[in-house]
């Protein structure tokens, strides 16, 4: 028996030592050289950078348990957008403390404002963050209004819940007036868009509503700064406005339906999705503070 192990191990032993020596010799190798980029071409990538519009998005935010992971889902995104402004708009009467912090960390250019919803308002039916979204078209309006035409940047509206592929933001960047796209998960259908016929939007695929002017979702048009700008009036209306017809009643304000830019390939492609956040259960959430230290969630 002991010599039948030994005849095996002296049959393998010359095997094993040249899979040794192999492999020694492939780590011994010299590291692959990468080569170092022109210098030319690391001059360059700033300029092109600097020289995309900037986009800039409005999200108005409001304080619940999941508000600070909505955020850092949302600056995970924003923060591999180039040249992302983002506007985040507090529906509060002053500036949180939770929100100023999360913006100080955020790591993107963050401008943190704050408006309350009046408390007549903030009923169920009613339409929500029309005031937030105000003070970001008024924060917008006056950083540019003195400046000299033309000026590049392109606006949309960022909910905190939704989800966005980083392909949208390529998508929108290029808008010239206001440009279209459509939405998953909305108006009780897998997804919403406008129907394109031959580059033009020519009606809306839609479960809700279909006589809307505009039958789009918040989440599905980007505008030009330019047309925010050269329509200093156009806001969104508390009077008069039904519920989900805030995106109808703005758009009607600056653009016709004739005027609107497809995009992501004539909107055949979802690259956002109006996704909600389940409301948490804090039912063994004890009455009185218990745990040893305070934390913030
Ligand atoms: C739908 C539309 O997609 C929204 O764009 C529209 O504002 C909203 O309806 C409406 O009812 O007006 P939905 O998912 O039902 O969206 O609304 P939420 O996600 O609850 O709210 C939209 C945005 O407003 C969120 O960014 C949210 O943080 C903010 N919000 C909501 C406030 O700032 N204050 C509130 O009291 C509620
Ligand atoms: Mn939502």
């Amino acid at each position: 028996m002991k010599s039948l192990l030994l005849s095996r191990f002296l049959l393998l032993l010359p095997w094993g030592l040249i899979v040794i020596l192999l492999l020694d010799t492939d780590s011994s190798r010299a590291p692959p050289v990468i080569p170092a980029r022109p210098p030319q071409q690391q001059q360059q990538a700033t300029p092109r950078r600097s020289a995309l519009p900037p986009i800039y998005a409005i999200t108005p935010t409001y304080s619940r348990p999941v508000q600070k992971a909505e955020l850092t889902r949302l600056a995970n995104t924003f923060r591999q957008v180039a040249r992302l402004h983002w506007i985040l708009v507090e529906d509060a009467a002053r500036r949180s403390e939770l929100v100023s912090r999360f913006v100080a960390r955020a790591g993107l250019p963050c401008t943190h404002l704050h408006v309350p919803t009046p408390r007549r308002y903030k009923r169920p039916g009613l339409p929500r963050a029309t005031e937030q979204r105000n003070a970001g078209l008024a924060w917008l309006r006056q950083r540019h209004q003195h400046l000299p035409p033309p000026q590049p940047g392109v606006l949309f509206f960022a909910d905190d819940d939704n989800t966005y592929s980083l392909e949208l933001f390529e998508e929108m960047r290029t808008t010239r007036t206001v440009s279209v796209w459509p939405v998953g998960l909305v108006g009780g259908r897998r997804y919403e868009r406008p129907i394109v016929e031959n580059g033009k939007v020519v009606g809306w695929y839609t479960g809700w509503r279909g006589d809307r002017p505009f039958a789009i979702d918040m989440a599905g048009f980007a505008v030009s700064l330019q047309v925010i700008l050269s329509n200093p009036k156009a806001v969104f209306k508390r009077r008069g406005s039904q519920p989900g017809m805030q995106e109808s009643d703005f758009l009607k304000q600056i653009t016709t339906v004739e005027e609107l830019e497809p995009k992501a390939n004539n909107c055949t492609k979802v690259l956002v999705w109006h996704t909600r956040t389940e409301k948490v259960n804090l039912g063994n959430e004890p009455k009185y503070h218990l745990d040893t230290v305070k934390i913030e969630v």
